[in-house]
């Protein structure tokens, strides 16, 4: 019988444990870091509502998906979805679902472990004492240095990288708990701190109004908001349904899916009113790019009571957020590597770690010494550096693409028997579940992504 079916990789210890995970996995530097950036990059309002509601109709239905198909497989994405094929007897092909999350993954954390190392040097940038009483030009300027130094920024990469190899190599259960239970309502608080500094700025209600009064939005910013919904919630390639295969089976998939959704959206709207209300009150512009948080929040830290504590703090939080993401997102592969070569979860680790490495230079470029090589992707994006055509590779296309196919198979191909003995939920959560997913969610990707392209 499917249902009984075992991870060799072991199970969660607890409940709380997968909530846990998956929470720490969900909230990272795509909450405050990429969130406030393209949000101050698409105008503000329309794009945050339009996020809010992928969040809630394509996002949350997908991951009860993913985390329901991950814990019937119970193995890494590649060989659950070659499994649950097989027991729901469809084509073979569907194995592909999981090769393509692979890549999205090398791909995805090969840009995030460079940003995470911006965050980490941040923490001794921050406690050294340099933002206080420093001006929005001087922060700017600070940040500057960095990025425009390709040694430094490796540096920081490979520190990273290693971390997050080190920790996967010993089994992402290990370690994992305590982290996340502590430092994710200490990150919490931290944001808290620097809301309510922002709201002595004098500018709070104008960093409210740009965030929550809709306006413009393009098409290709209506497919930003809806990739980063998949995107934040570390949907569409595999890492929560490999967390997903560790999940002991009287989990509530859909009460555990409420709780990651808004854990993370609320992370997310809170680095949003934090920071906002400081770009508008020293005159920077919400659409500064990537760099926005780094620009911000170091004059908030250089200006309130005990900032260079509390600043600190902040960024050691930040990359912890960032750690715990990083893990699942290299976990599918590594899962992958011991199931089918036979090796062991140092050795894969490793290898991963190292592939990831290499790529990550790309990105460690496209700040300085690459910064004019751009690339084109026919239909999709002209001219974006390096940097950018991963990021806007995989949220952009990949995620979402990853994501309508789980879609399809959970909400159109798996026996109903099958997905209704997983999710076990009351009658009316199941049916508008179903209807979500097999309607909704797929009918939003595919024109989202066509008018997106100007195919309609
Ligand atoms: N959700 C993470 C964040 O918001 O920072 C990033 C991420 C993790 C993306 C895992 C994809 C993934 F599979």
């Amino acid at each position: 019988m499917t249902s009984e079916r075992k991870s060799i990789h072991g199970q969660w210890s607890t409940r709380m444990m997968f909530i846990l995970a998956a929470t720490g996995s969900a909230v990272g530097l795509g909450n405050i870091w990429k969130f406030p950036y393209i949000t101050g990059e698409n105008g503000g309002g329309t794009f945050v509502l339009v996020y809010l509601l992928c969040i809630a109709l394509i996002g949350v239905p997908i991951m009860m998906a993913e985390i329901m198909l991950g814990r019937r497989g119970r193995q890494s994405p590649i060989n659950t979805m070659s499994t649950l094929a097989e027991d729901e007897k469809r084509n073979k092909r569907w194995v592909w679902l999981g090769w393509m999350g692979m890549v999205a993954g090398f791909l995805i954390l090969s840009y995030y472990s460079v940003i995470a190392g911006w965050a980490l040097s941040y923490i001794f940038r921050t406690a050294s004492g340099v933002f206080i009483g420093a001006t929005a030009e001087g922060v700017s300027s600070i940040f500057g240095d960095l990025v425009s130094d390709p040694e430094r920024l490796l540096a920081w990469h490979t520190i990273f990288m290693v971390m997050t190899t080190v920790v996967v190599s010993r089994g992402v259960k290990n370690g994992l708990e305590v982290a996340i239970r502590f430092l994710m309502p200490s990150l919490l608080v931290l944001l808290l701190m620097v809301v309510a500094y922002a709201m002595t700025t004098g500018h709070f209600m104008e960093g409210v109004r740009f965030m929550f009064t809709p306006g413009e939005i393009t098409q290709e910013g209506v497919l930003t908001a809806m990739g980063h919904a998949f995107f934040t919630l570390s949907l569409g390639m595999g890492a929560i349904m490999v967390y997903g295969s560790y999940l002991p089976r009287q989990t509530s998939i859909a009460k555990a899916t409420a709780f990651i959704a808004l854990a993370d959206t609320a992370v997310a709207l809170l680095a949003g009113l934090a920071i906002f209300p400081i770009v508008f009150a020293n005159g920077l512009m919400p659409g500064e790019g990537p760099g926005l948080i780094f620009k911000t929040l170091p004059i908030a830290f250089g200006q309130m009571e005990a900032g260079t504590l509390v600043g600190t703090a902040f960024f050691i939080l930040l990359t912890f957020a960032a750690w715990t993401s990083a893990i699942s997102i290299i976990e599918p592969a590594v899962a992958w590597l011991v199931e089918n070569k036979g090796v062991n979860r140092i050795y894969a680790s490793a290898w991963v770690g190292l592939v990831t490495w290499v790529l990550g230079l790309g990105t460690v470029f496209s700040f300085n010494i690459w910064s004019d090589k751009t690339w084109s992707i026919p239909y999709l994006f002209d001219d974006y550096t390096f940097f950018d055509t991963l990021d806007k590779l995989t949220s952009n296309v990949l995620l979402p693409l990853g994501g309508l196919f789980i879609a399809i198979f959970a909400g159109w191909l798996m026996r109903e028997s099958s997905s209704r003995g997983e999710l076990d939920s009351v009658g009316w959560v199941f049916r508008i579940w179903q209807i979500l997913l097999r309607f909704v969610a797929p009918i939003a990707v595919i024109i989202v992504f066509l008018k997106a392209v100007k195919i309609i």
